[in-house]
């Protein structure tokens, strides 16, 4: 931890209180030397992330103290800016965390992938991994609202019940049970036609065989091989013989779309009919082991934590 006095601003600056830090599982990728889509992490610097917090104090004429803003300004308490990445968001919609989840970041990878990609259509079988977590959860209940059959792919039983009683999906899967392909073949007795790859490795590979003629597959994320565990595939034949397209996508190339996807991400908030969940831990000196945490998986939907 490293502590330095907050500088006075210039004229055009603006200092945010953040009240919380979003961790997501790209952060993982940065912090290898050689780093991933995205550039590496620098040693020194602040680690990178999302946050939510308060306007403090203001020399620049677009923020006044009080106004609720999101910005990128890392694992640290304080964001001070030019105000030029700082977007301002409304908290009678939503708290502030939302920005961070569902109406942030993950929600438009759900959005972008499952409707440029996956598209699914009525009756069809969609599934999805990392189910119950920030993008998939997502995912699925758009899915579902296309008229899609959702299978939803986690980790445990209590992933499993949330993902039927809480957010109707169709079916759930749980690949820790020892026998994934034979739950899946069972939760999926038409074949896939859509999938939105979260994961990687077994999960991916067990989805691959099902798929269906003309299937389409989102590669989202590959957090199984995130902590440098191999992620192969076997059922590669697949993608041949079932004429299958894969794309892979990264939301952040696609700033174009996030206006779209975010009016109707919060017109489906403000509604109540997508629903979300959060997982917070207090305090930046536990953010290291609420990291590795997320990536074992013990969060239920986004993983944030709190700074004040
Ligand atoms: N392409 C893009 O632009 C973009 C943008 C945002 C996120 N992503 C990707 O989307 C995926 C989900 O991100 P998120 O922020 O929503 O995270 P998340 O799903 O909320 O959390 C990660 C989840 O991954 C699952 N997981 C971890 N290791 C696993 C393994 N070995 N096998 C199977 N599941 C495993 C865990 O759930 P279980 O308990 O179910 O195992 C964990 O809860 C990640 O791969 C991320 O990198 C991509």
């Amino acid at each position: 931890m490293h502590e330095e006095p907050l500088p006075p601003l210039a004229d055009g600056e603006v200092l945010v209180r953040n009240h919380l830090l979003s961790l997501d599982p790209y952060m993982r990728s940065r912090m290898d030397e050689q780093g991933s889509y995205a550039e590496a992490q620098e040693l020194g610097e602040v680690m990178m992330g999302g946050t939510a917090g308060v306007v403090v104090e203001s020399r620049n004429p677009r923020f006044k103290v009080g106004d609720p803003v999101i910005a990128q300004f890392g694992w640290q308490l304080f964001g001070l800016s030019d105000g030029k990445r700082v977007r301002k968001v409304d908290t009678s919609v939503a708290p502030l965390s939302a920005y961070l989840g569902v109406l942030g970041m993950p929600g438009v990878t759900a959005w972008y992938g499952l409707k440029t990609i996956c598209r699914p259509r009525a009756g069809q079988t969609l599934v999805v991994s990392a189910a119950a977590g920030a993008v998939g959860s997502v995912v699925a209940q758009l899915a579902r609202l296309a008229g899609a059959r959702v299978v939803g792919v986690a980790g445990g039983a209590a992933k499993c019940s949330y993902l039927i009683n809480q957010l109707g999906l169709d079916a759930a899967v749980d690949y820790k049970c020892g026998q994934l392909e034979g739950v899946l073949a069972d939760a999926t007795p038409d074949g896939i036609d859509c999938l939105f790859e979260n994961v990687g490795g077994a999960v991916f590979d067990a989805s691959l065989g099902r798929m269906n003629q003309d299937g389409r597959v989102a590669v989202c994320g590959l957090v199984a091989g995130y902590n440098d565990h191999p992620i192969p595939l076997f059922n590669v034949r697949a993608i041949l013989n079932r004429r299958l397209t894969l794309q892979g996508f990264i939301v952040s190339d696609h700033m174009e779309q996030w206006g779209a996807a975010l009016a109707e991400l919060t017109g489906l908030v403000k509604t109540g009919v997508l629903k979300y969940r959060e997982t917070v831990i207090s305090g930046l000196a536990n953010a290291p082991a609420a990291f590795m945490a997320l990536l074992a998986g013990h969060n239920l939907g986004k993983q944030l934590v709190a700074l004040t």
